[in-house]
């Protein structure tokens, strides 16, 4: 049955593709976003991929008054809930504006949400929240554990919705616990657009491939995995956006809050990586070693079995495809979306 959706954080990277399936699936979709990371271009292209068209809002989720005559306008299904800062590094620096973006930002959305009757919440968490694991692969029940502001403010909102759903039992919330988002939709007309000097391994990777940095620095090899890399469980952009869709249509069934890995299971270290973009790209990527980033941890990839139980969620897409994707976006998109 075709849902009204609010998406916070829509024109960013994982809402934008997410906005392609919610379209194509029939629903109806609704953007607010302040575009503090991203350009409102992304959505025009939505529109243009899916032939249909959402309503986007250009507001700050912190902005009570603004969101309030949002949700005055529409009445809500479900809220997808992207809008947030990432950048683990900057999160060190400036963690007030972290805690106050990410936090008050979801304060004002629950409110709005509680005030409205829209009780149901898709929160984009992060395995961030597992901190340094004491095994692999992940499940949900790990302990929590975070080593920096960014993966608190996603710690303490975890706990927010939960502590909410455990007084309301009208709130229905799934926590999706995405591990590392890459690639890009294949039509090549989205995809991240970081900005400035990339903090991910892939963004990085192609644009080497690309021309546009010289070389990739390989973050330590001296940790204990198989050729010394680091090692994630890195999932298609797209995958993770159904992985959404299928959030929404079990959330009124499930009870209270519950946290799901959004993972394939599968582990690839940054050599293999390096390997991947060059064979999708065709391009020579080079590269050298240098020194360990503070706060990496070796290895790190989920347990997806609770998202195929709870949901019937599984990734689909390999890593050539999440390559490809990745390259046809980069080398069809070098700067990005073009400014607005
Ligand atoms: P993104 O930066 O591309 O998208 C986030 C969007 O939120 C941006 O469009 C930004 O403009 C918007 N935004 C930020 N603060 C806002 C505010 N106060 N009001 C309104 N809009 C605001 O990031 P993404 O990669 O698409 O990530 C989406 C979500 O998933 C984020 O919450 C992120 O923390 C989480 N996540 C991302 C990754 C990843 O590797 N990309 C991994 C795990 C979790
Ligand atoms: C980063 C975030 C994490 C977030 C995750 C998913 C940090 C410290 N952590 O984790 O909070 O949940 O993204 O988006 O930023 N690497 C290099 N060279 C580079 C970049 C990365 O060797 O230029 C290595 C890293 O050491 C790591 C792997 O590549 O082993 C992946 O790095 P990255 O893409 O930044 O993701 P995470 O470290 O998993």
């Amino acid at each position: 049955m075709a849902k009204n959706i609010l998406v916070t954080g829509g024109a960013g990277y994982i809402g934008s593709h997410t906005c392609v399936e919610l379209l194509k699936a029939g629903h109806d979709v609704v953007v607010v976003d302040n575009l503090v990371n991203s350009s409102q271009e992304s959505l025009r292209r939505v529109e243009e991929l899916v032939g249909r068209s959402l309503e986007f809002r250009q507001v700050d989720l912190c902005d009570a008054v603004a969101l309030e005559r949002v949700f005055e306008e529409h009445t809500f299904d479900a809220v997808v809930h992207f809008a947030g800062l990432k950048a683990v590094g900057e999160s060190c620096e400036i963690p007030l504006r972290y805690y106050e973006n990410n936090l008050h930002g979801t304060f004002e959305l629950m409110k709005a949400m509680d005030k409205h009757d829209c009780r149901n919440i898709v929160f984009s968490s992060s395995a961030t929240v597992y901190g340094d694991p004491a095994s692999v692969p992940i499940t949900e029940d790990f302990p929590l554990q975070t080593t920096n502001p960014y993966g608190r403010t996603k710690y303490f909102i975890e706990e927010i919705l939960r502590d909410q759903c455990l007084a309301d039992d009208r709130w229905r919330c799934l926590l999706l616990r995405y591990f590392n988002p890459i690639g890009a939709h294949s039509s090549g007309r989205i995809g991240e657009d970081p900005n400035g000097i990339p903090n991910n391994l892939m963004p990085y990777v192609m644009q080497v491939a690309v021309g546009l940095r010289e070389e990739v620095v390989v973050f330590g090899d001296d940790y204990e995995t198989p050729d010394g890399t680091g090692v994630r469980d890195y999932i298609h952009v797209v995958d993770l956006a159904l992985g959404h869709l299928v959030a929404l249509e079990k959330l009124p069934g499930l009870p209270g809050c519950t946290a799901v890995n959004l993972g394939t299971g599968q582990g690839y270290s940054v050599l293999e990586m390096i390997a991947a973009g060059r064979e999708a790209s065709g391009r020579e990527i080079s590269y050298r070693i240098g020194d360990r980033r503070a706060g990496d941890i070796a290895t790190c990839y989920a347990d997806s079995a609770m998202a195929a139980s709870l949901l019937g969620w599984r990734a689909e897409k390999g890593l050539s495809e999440m390559c490809v994707d990745a390259w046809r976006w980069q080398s069809e998109n070098p700067d990005g979306y073009p400014e607005d």
